[in-house]
Order: C-alpha cells, then sequence, then structure tokens
C-alpha cells in the first residue's frame, strides 16, 4: 500500500516538475508574446557585443577610448562619431573585421601586417564562434551607433545632433534602436522609436511633443493602468520643456518621425572616405 502512495506521489512530483521546468523554459518567450515586447536588430546585436567582449576592447557601448599601445592614436577604435569609415570600405568589410580580424585587402598587405606587430592588442578573430544571424546583428549594432546614417533633410539632420546633445540616444538605444531595461515600466524597457511600442505611443505630433516637452502625455496619464506603469517605472522620459526652444523642439520632432519612418534601413553604410 504504501509504496503504491509513494509510485504515485513520485510519478505526480515528475509531471509537475515537468510542467513547472516546460513553463520556466517558455516563459520568457510567452512574456514576451504576450506583451508584445520588440526586438531590433541592433538590439539584438548589442546582447551579442556584450556577451562576446567587444565593448572590453572597444570601450562601453561602442564609444572607445580603451589604450592600445602601438596602435592608431594609441587607442581601440570606437563604432561611434564616424569612425567605422576610416577603418572599412563596406560593410562586407565591417563583416570580416569580425569574422576574421581585419579585411582581406589588410590582411594581405605587408605594411598592415607590420603595423600590427607593433601594436599591443589586436582584433581577434570570431570566425567559428559567432553565427551568421549574430554576426548580421553585430554589423546593425555598428551601423547604428556608427552615426553614418544622417537624414538628407536638414531639419531632421540638426534633429539628430541635438538628439546626441541631449542623451536621447543614451536612453533610446542607437537610432532610438530601443533602450535597456527600466524596472517596474510595463514590458520592462525604455521603448524605441522603430515600430509597434512608437505607434502604441505616439498618435499623433501633438503627443509627440507632449513626450519631448512634458515627459509625458494625457491620453496614457487618464489611464489608471497606464498611469500605475508610469508612476512606477525607474527610468523616466525626463521633461525637456525648459531646456529646448521651438526649433529644437521642431528639429528632433523631425528626426524622431525619420527614424520611424524607416526609409534608410535599407541604405548601405558611407563607408571608405
Ligand atoms: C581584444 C580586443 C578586441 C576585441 C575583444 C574586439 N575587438 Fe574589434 N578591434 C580591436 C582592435 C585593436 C581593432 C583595430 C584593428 C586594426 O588595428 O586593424 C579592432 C577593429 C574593429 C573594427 C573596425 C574598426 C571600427 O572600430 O570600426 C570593427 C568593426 C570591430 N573591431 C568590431 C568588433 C566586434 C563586433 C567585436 C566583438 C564581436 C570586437 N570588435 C571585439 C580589438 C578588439
Ligand atoms: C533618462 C532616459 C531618457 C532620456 C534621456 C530620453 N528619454 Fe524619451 N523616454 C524615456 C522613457 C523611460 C520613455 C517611456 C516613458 C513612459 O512610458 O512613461 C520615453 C518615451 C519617449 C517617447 C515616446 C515614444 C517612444 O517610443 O519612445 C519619445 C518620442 C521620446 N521618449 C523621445 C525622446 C527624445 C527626443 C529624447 C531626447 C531629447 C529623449 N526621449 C530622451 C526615457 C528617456
Amino acid at each position: 500500500m504504501l509504496r503504491r502512495v509513494i509510485a504515485w506521489l513520485s510519478r505526480r512530483f515528475w509531471v509537475a516538475a515537468f510542467v513547472v521546468a516546460l513553463s520556466l523554459h517558455f516563459y520568457p518567450r510567452i512574456h514576451d508574446l504576450v506583451l508584445g515586447v520588440e526586438v531590433t536588430p541592433p538590439m539584438r546585436g548589442y546582447a551579442v557585443a556584450l556577451r562576446s567582449g567587444c565593448f572590453t576592447c572597444h570601450g562601453p557601448n561602442g564609444t572607445g577610448g580603451v589604450k592600445n599601445y602601438g596602435g592608431e592614436d594609441d587607442e581601440i577604435p570606437g563604432f561611434a562619431g564616424g569612425t567605422p569609415m576610416m577603418w572599412a570600405k563596406s560593410e562586407f568589410e565591417l563583416q570580416e573585421y569580425i569574422l576574421d580580424g581585419a579585411p582581406a585587402r589588410k590582411r594581405g598587405d605587408p605594411r598592415y601586417k607590420e603595423a600590427q606587430r607593433k601594436q599591443l592588442i589586436a582584433m581577434p578573430a570570431y570566425r567559428g564562434h559567432l553565427s551568421p544571424q549574430e554576426v548580421d546583428d553585430l554589423v546593425a549594432f555598428v551601423r547604428a551607433t556608427s552615426g553614418l546614417i544622417v537624414p538628407a533633410d536638414e531639419v531632421a539632420a540638426q534633429g539628430q545632433e541635438l538628439a546626441y546633445k541631449f542623451g536621447c540616444f543614451q536612453c533610446h538605444g542607437p537610432m532610438g534602436a530601443r533602450g535597456s531595461s527600466n524596472p517596474g515600466s510595463l514590458k520592462g524597457y525604455i521603448p524605441g522609436w522603430w515600430s509597434n511600442d512608437f505607434h502604441d505611443l505616439v498618435r499623433d505630433d501633438g503627443e509627440l511633443r507632449g513626450w519631448i516637452l512634458d515627459g509625458q502625455i494625457e491620453r496614457l496619464r487618464d489611464n489608471p493602468i497606464a498611469r500605475h506603469f508610469i508612476e512606477a517605472q525607474r527610468v523616466y522620459m525626463p521633461a525637456y520643456r525648459d531646456f529646448i526652444n521651438d526649433k529644437q523642439l521642431e528639429a528632433l520632432m523631425g528626426y524622431v518621425r525619420w527614424v520611424n519612418n524607416g526609409e534608410w534601413q535599407g541604405k548601405p553604410l558611407a563607408l571608405g572616405h
């Protein structure tokens, strides 16, 4: 009798354990699906860069500044401020940097080999350590961080410079490709400007203006559930009202709209000048 009870219990236990393990395994995906969590290639690339050690050499978020004795400017180049333009002639060469440590064009050049011997730290070859998808995502991250994708429209281009100046990308990710974690917020992260999150949060220019000037909008403030998350979130959208003038507001709006329009996405980076 006892043995039968134990057998019954242990069967139940394994079934229960299996169900718990399964739901724990799928929980993040179900959670993301239900909430409509937005994923962009640069954000995936950021995560790959973080776990691949790229930032240990290329500086926090790829902003450079790490010493490299004997290297160009005695520093490891970053990905920001137009830097990739001085190193690669095409996006394919960016991939070659990641996969082989440098483009074939350079690796075959004796002067390059000599210069490499004289520098303390070399770019590692990641071939065999990254999937093709991970390499694409890394390139998408480098693209968005590079500062080399600039609107043709003058007002929107000024908006981009202001976005750097006011630190918008610190929170919203490179080119607004989605920001970092934000504990207490509805989706758990700072929304980006690329797709659904933006369309949920910004219905028209009035709301876009509201976000930038006041850090919040009436439609959400009046909704008790949204209000709960607005108050619970730890990182909030700052109100720029007292810090920008009308012209700057228009420029920032023009830039955010241009990013959201996404026309630039398929265009290759202007490299190799
Ligand atoms: C051990 C240090 C180190 C690590 C780790 C590293 N790099 Fe580099 N990387 C370098 C150095 C040094 C250069 C300059 C290469 C040269 O001298 O030709 C470089 C150059 C580059 C370049 C071209 C220059 C530029 O800044 O645009 C790219 C792109 C690049 N690395 C991407 C990456 C990515 C992506 C990762 C992670 C997957 C990574 N690197 C990891 C050291 C590193
Ligand atoms: C300190 C971090 C931080 C900075 C800096 C910041 N934002 Fe935000 N922003 C947020 C957060 C958090 C939200 C979401 C707020 C909410 O849901 O209540 C947000 C929301 C927004 C939204 C609403 C829609 C969306 O998808 O993001 C826009 C548009 C926006 N910010 C634009 C900007 C601009 C333009 C700048 C620079 C002038 C900027 N933000 C600077 C944190 C920041």
